[in-house]
């Protein structure tokens, strides 16, 4: 175990990372991991909210090994590849109506690129209004729309045409207890963001926390 994290500290680059567990995982199943001497955690991490299917989902492991013995990878940008254009399908069956293309990437900081890129493309206009508190990535693009200094402290400059406004966190908000103050609060914060802090030439309003 000390040689793993001693092994990291040489040779991973984790700058980007305020602390991580001194936990070494050796294997998972669910939503439980097991480190490297037996000792079994409860995950209340994986996927980061993101695929959240629990660790080795046996059905995402069978069709994963059914898939790699078949095909890996052909360059997205020569060939068709038929999972591809099923899952594009499937997805536009269940995404929002009108909405029926998708992009595949490789991971978030890759589909907030994608999205931007697309906004502006689409509307022909070039800001953004984010979210203080707001984290989307560590690539160029995405921490320009990222609310949160301590992701980019000693990388900026960051790209232009980026007004950010408070969220309506109602917790975190100077009205916990008044979510509707909170949210006129946070509306006005918003008008006068577009107002002042932007051209008005609005491509996208991007949300998370
Ligand atoms: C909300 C949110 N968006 C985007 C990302 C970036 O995803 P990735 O690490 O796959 O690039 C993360 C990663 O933690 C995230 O939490």
């Amino acid at each position: 175990m000390a040689n793993t994290i001693q092994k990291y500290k040489d040779y991973v680059m984790t700058g980007f990372i305020k602390s991580m567990v001194p936990i070494v995982v050796d294997h998972a199943l669910g939503a439980v991991i097991t480190d490297v001497q037996g000792r079994e955690y409860l995950d209340c991490f994986a996927g980061i909210s993101v695929v959240n299917a629990g660790h080795c989902n046996p059905e995402v492991i069978a069709a994963a090994k059914a898939q790699m013995d078949k095909l890996v990878h052909c360059a997205s940008y020569i060939y068709h590849a038929q999972p591809v254009a099923d899952l594009g399908e499937k997805m536009a069956r269940i995404a929002p109506k009108g909405l029926t293309k998708t992009f595949f990437g490789n991971g978030g900081a890759e589909a907030i690129e994608g999205a931007l890129k697309l906004a502006r493309l689409y509307t022909g206009k070039y800001e953004f209004i984010a979210l203080h508190g707001g984290f989307h990535g560590r690539s160029f693009g995405a921490l320009s729309v990222t609310g949160n200094q301590a992701r980019k402290k000693r990388g900026g400059p960051y790209g232009s045409g980026v007004a950010f406004v408070p969220a309506p966190y109602v917790y975190r908000s100077s009205w916990p207890n008044d979510p509707e103050e909170c949210s006129r609060q946070c509306v006005k914060a918003l008008e006068d963001a577009i107002r002042y802090a932007t051209s008005g030439d609005i491509a996208a309003f991007i949300a998370n926390r």
